[in-house]
């Protein structure tokens, strides 16, 4: 089989491309290496990825619509894992028209490319933000989920809605798949498991919001991924699927989970949760668990402590 990863020199993407490639599939990454995070260390995530036969890498912007049209002509890709994204929710309030251009526009280049190559399956990523500060806990996907508290859930709801379009006008076969808080090793230095490591590490105070109460759903790497191949491997007609640990855990506690593995404590300042921020995240996972086996094994103590080691070893 050879799948299509956007985004595949990224923190998800890359643990993607490499489980693609250790069960024997032929990977053609997509990239452009953006500086929202250092370019180095997206090449590292590639360094063992780089040396098999079966993976090539395109350094082009999915912006560039003649750029993924010469790749889809030429690679012929069975199925695509659409990654590639602007991430992070309080980064798109200060560049909602980058997120519009990359998240909106480039997904539609991509949907117009896999049906007129006839892809036999598009596995886009999702977000649990798109469920805003829903009251229904835990969340659902059956939810309109139509009250975003920023533009990056916007735009990845505006995806969701587009890829049905293309589902319901040329039969692309999609799962949209809503992840929950992602973290381990190669994690993105602007979310909390990173930022938190750091802080501690370099004994400055972390921002804690809101006193800690807070909860997130915090999903190791190593499930997701196994979820996005069980995605792309069912072939579904048109759904969106949560994948998070169905675990929320309290911000407060998550500092602890890292104090101990650091031996360190932490010193917090704890202003009122950003207007960006719902206070509680929670996947409900019956339907991931229905229609793809879903099922997450790895807890936050387990997860922090490979991350931990990474960190140590790879950034800190
Ligand atoms: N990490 C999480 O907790 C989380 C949660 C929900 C959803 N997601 C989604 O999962 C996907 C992967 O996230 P991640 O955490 O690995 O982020 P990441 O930033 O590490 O990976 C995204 C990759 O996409 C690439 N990219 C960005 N814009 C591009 C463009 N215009 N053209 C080509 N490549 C481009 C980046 O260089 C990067 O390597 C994203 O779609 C993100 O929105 C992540």
């Amino acid at each position: 089989m050879k799948i299509l990863v956007t985004g595949g020199a990224g923190f998800i993407g890359s643990h993607t491309v490499d489980a693609l490639l250790a069960r024997g599939d032929e990977v053609v990454c997509v990239d452009n290496f953006n500086d929202y995070y250092s370019p180095e260390r997206k090449h590292k995530n590639l360094a063992g990825a780089r040396t098999s036969p079966r993976f090539r890498l395109h350094e082009i912007d999915i912006r560039d619509l003649d750029a993924m049209a010469q790749v889809f002509a030429k690679e012929k890709p069975d199925k695509v894992i659409h990654l590639a994204a602007m991430a992070g929710v309080r980064n798109s309030v200060q560049f909602p028209l980058l997120y519009e251009e990359v998240n909106v526009r480039g997904t539609l280049h991509l949907l117009e490319l896999a049906t007129k190559h006839g892809v036999d399956n598009f596995v886009l990523a999702s977000t649990s933000s798109v469920y805003g500060a829903s009251k229904e806990i835990p969340f659902r996907e059956e939810e309109d989920a139509v009250r975003p508290l920023a533009p990056y859930p916007a735009t990845k709801r505006a995806c969701e809605l587009l890829a049905h379009v293309y589902h319901n006008l040329y039969g692309l076969r999609c799962a949209a798949l809503r992840l929950f808080t992602v973290y381990g090793p190669r994690g993105r230095p602007d979310m909390t498991p990173y930022m938190f490591t750091e802080a501690l590490s370099q004994g400055r105070e972390i921002t804690l919001f809101d006193e800690g109460r807070p909860q997130r759903d915090f999903t190791y790497i190593d499930d997701i991924v196994e979820g996005i191949l069980a995605a792309a491997d069912a072939n579904l007609e048109y759904e969106i699927i949560n994948l998070g640990n169905s675990r929320p855990v309290v911000m407060r506690e998550f500092v602890g989970v890292i104090e101990d593995l650091l031996q360190r404590q932490a010193s917090i300042v704890s202003p009122p949760l950003p207007a960006t921020d719902p206070p509680v995240t929670y996947a409900d996972i019956s339907k991931a668990s229905r229609l793809l086996g879903y099922n997450p094994t790895t807890t936050v103590g387990e997860g922090m402590r490979e991350f931990v080691a990474w960190y140590k070893q790879e950034a800190g």
